[in-house]
């Protein structure tokens, strides 16, 4: 379709609107980051997250992650799990997924916005993750209160009550978990193939055709039996009404 006038001038509206907003909305919060914030930094800093900063760089995600502390203006959020949660996974447990699957376990540990320990209480459930997208929403539970918040899989459930950083546009917390998403760990969903219709075949493979043939014959019968009785009732019934009248 032609572009109409009516839509260039809500085209027009609505842009010059949103400059509006624009030129408005830095007035509001702290200009952003005074540099680059040195994620790489903070995690060697904490001394215990060697584990999950080389999956990091194996996956490639630490190039991913910086650029986008340093150009996100709502922050973000990470949640580091030691290398102590790591030596407690089920041996395999992650060589058991692939390239990309590491990449979104790496994902969900990291929220697009950053919180303060205290604004985590504040939040509505559950909270998407980066792993979020075309899989659906990969979502932590938060709960809590005072300084004491609890984030939830629904597979893992552990304590966040320290902060390595809490200045925006970061945040880090250490956890003693790896947060384990119910998308890649959860249970299967149940394979599809129901057995009652399994077993049927096969004994109607084994029985012969004999066996098959005479199997719905008695049932037929019993059938017309019970037509037959029926009908002798409905006669009965019959008889004896034109008996009573
Ligand atoms: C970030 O920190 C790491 C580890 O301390 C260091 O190797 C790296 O050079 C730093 N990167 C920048 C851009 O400063
Ligand atoms: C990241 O991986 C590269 C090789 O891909 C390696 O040379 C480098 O030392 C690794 N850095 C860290 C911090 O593990
Ligand atoms: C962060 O942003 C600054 C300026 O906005 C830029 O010079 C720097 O290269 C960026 N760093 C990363 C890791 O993207
Ligand atoms: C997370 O919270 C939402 C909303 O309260 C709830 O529906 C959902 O079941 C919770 N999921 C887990 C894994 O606790
Ligand atoms: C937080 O999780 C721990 C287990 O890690 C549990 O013992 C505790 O009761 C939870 N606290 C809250 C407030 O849910
Ligand atoms: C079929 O079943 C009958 C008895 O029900 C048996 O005598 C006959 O040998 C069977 N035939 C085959 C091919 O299994």
């Amino acid at each position: 379709m032609a572009t109409s006038p009516l839509s260039l001038v809500l085209l027009s509206v609505f842009l010059s609107l949103s400059l509006h907003a624009q030129a408005q909305a830095p007035a509001a919060p702290a200009p952003a980051p005074s540099g680059p914030v040195n994620f790489t930094a903070v995690l060697v800093k904490g001394g215990q997250f060697v584990t999950f900063i080389s999956l990091l760089n194996k996956t490639q995600t630490f190039n991913q992650i910086e650029n986008q502390i340093n150009s996100s203006s709502e922050g973000m959020t990470i949640f580091a799990p030691t290398d102590n949660a790591f030596s407690n996974l089920k041996s395999g447990a992650l060589n058991g997924l692939s390239q990309q699957q590491q990449v979104q376990l790496l994902q969900y540990h990291m929220l697009p916005k950053f919180y303060s320990l205290s604004n985590l209480l504040l939040v509505s459930n559950p909270v998407p993750t980066q792993a979020s997208g075309q899989e659906g929403v990969w979502g932590l539970n938060f709960t809590g209160q005072s300084n004491q918040v609890n984030v939830s899989t629904g597979l893992v459930e552990v304590q966040v009550n320290n902060a390595l950083r809490q200045d925006f546009p970061l945040a880090v917390y250490p956890v003693d978990k790896v947060l384990l998403p119910e998308e890649l760990f959860g249970a299967k969903p149940p394979s599809a193939s129901p057995p009652a219709p399994a077993t049927k075949g096969s004994s109607s493979g084994k029985s012969n055709s004999s066996d098959t043939a005479a199997e719905p014959s008695p049932g037929k019968n019993s059938a017309g039996g019970r037509n037959v009785a029926l009908g002798l009732i409905f006669g009965l019934g019959f008889v004896s009404v034109g008996i009573l009248s």
